[in-house]
């Protein structure tokens, strides 16, 4: 991995800038305070970028795993030349297992590898990459749907608090929740967005954060914990998040602490919307139970930055998602529209 200084004014719709054949990642880790890019020569590069957050976000990680499949499948040729197709597999599987519960990242792999099968090019790179490039710009127009569907449901001057970041920065460009949130902006409606700081990574003070300030749209951070009570002040007239993966009945995997600010929410009779693209759909699950919920090193929340923070000798626990059950969600929105209190039988008309 190479740290490359930007020569570019950079922007949250720079996650991930595929170059002069060349793969690049705005660094996630180190936002806001520092703009730099990373560059990945390999798909074991790439992988590793993932696991270790240089870019995260369920759609952002599918569209970069699609990159490092063409990444893979230079090395693969380079070494193996025709018997490239057998060589790539293992690259495929180590791109695979970069991260376990956003389920775009198998969605791209697949979708790339059916691509690779149906091949019999000698030269697969220039058409994997026109594949990979496909599946980038396709994220970013179902995107733009996604928040002009959820902007219809958005009444004149609303308030909406979101978790995490699912905004361009998680995604191929635009965003899904902040997708949403754009969209209602753009449109006049919006009052207010209040972001919750996402403990432990932050994604919503360093990421959330920096794309609406920069974009002028009005956004106050809150602790995670002063979500209940900011619905309680009012003001809060939707929740918007989005997910990294949403079972078949509906159930939906985001980002730990999504479960109970949506918990929080039905309490004060706020209205819950989840904006994820038909990607994010695994309709092979048959509901939240079997998503799996990826755990990360305890440290992350033993410390801040790279300085201890909790008592010396006390353990932690680090599950990085939740699910929160469908029963508890007033909208699911893709690109193909709105699935209002989605249940399994509406989820599988939705995706048919
Ligand atoms: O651990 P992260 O930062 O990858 O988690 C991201 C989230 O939980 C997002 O809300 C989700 O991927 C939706 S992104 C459009």
């Amino acid at each position: 991995m190479k740290i490359i200084k930007p020569a570019i004014n950079v922007t949250a719709d720079h996650a991930v800038v595929w170059q002069d054949k060349r793969l690049f990642l705005l660094d996630q880790r180190v936002l806001p305070d520092t703009e730099q890019f990373i560059e990945l020569h390999t798909a074991e590069e790439t992988a590793a970028a993932i696991a270790e957050m240089v870019v995260r976000g369920a759609p952002a990680i599918g569209v970069t795993a699609a990159y490092g499949v063409v990444l893979a499948a230079r090395e693969a040729f380079d070494k193996s030349g025709s018997e490239w197709k057998q060589a790539i597999e293992p690259l495929l599987q180590i791109l695979e297992q970069a991260r376990p519960t956003a389920v775009n990242l198998s969605w791209a792999i697949d979708k790339m590898r059916s691509y690779i099968k149906a091949l019999d090019s000698k030269t697969p790179e220039a058409f994997l990459t026109e594949k990979a490039i496909v599946i980038h710009q396709e994220d970013i127009a179902a995107n733009r749907a996604i928040g002009d569907y959820g902007a219809s449901l958005i009444e004149q001057d609303s308030g909406i608090i979101t978790h995490c970041n699912a905004g361009a920065l998680a995604t191929g460009g635009y965003g899904t929740a902040l997708g949403v949130v754009r969209s209602v902006h753009k449109q006049g409606k919006l009052k207010q967005v209040f972001a919750d700081e996402t403990r432990p990574w932050l994604q919503g003070a360093r990421l959330t954060a920096w794309e609406l300030v920069r974009d002028n749209i009005p956004v106050i951070l809150l602790a995670d914990g002063a979500a209940a009570s900011r619905m309680a002040a009012g003001g809060v007239d939707w929740v918007v998040v989005g997910s990294d993966r949403i079972a078949g009945n509906g159930d939906v995997a985001n980002k730990i602490g999504t479960f109970h600010l949506i918990l929080a929410a039905k309490y004060h009779g706020i209205n819950v919307m989840v904006a994820a693209p038909t990607s994010t759909v695994d309709m092979s699950l048959a509901s939240g139970n079997d998503i799996p919920i990826e755990e990360r090193d305890p440290q992350e929340l033993l410390a801040c930055g790279n300085k201890r923070i909790a008592a010396e000798g006390v353990p932690a626990w680090n599950p990085v998602f939740d699910v929160t059950p469908a029963s508890l969600v007033d909208a699911i929105v893709t690109e193909k529209g709105i699935v209002l209190e989605p249940d399994a039988e509406k989820m599988q008309k939705h995706m048919a």
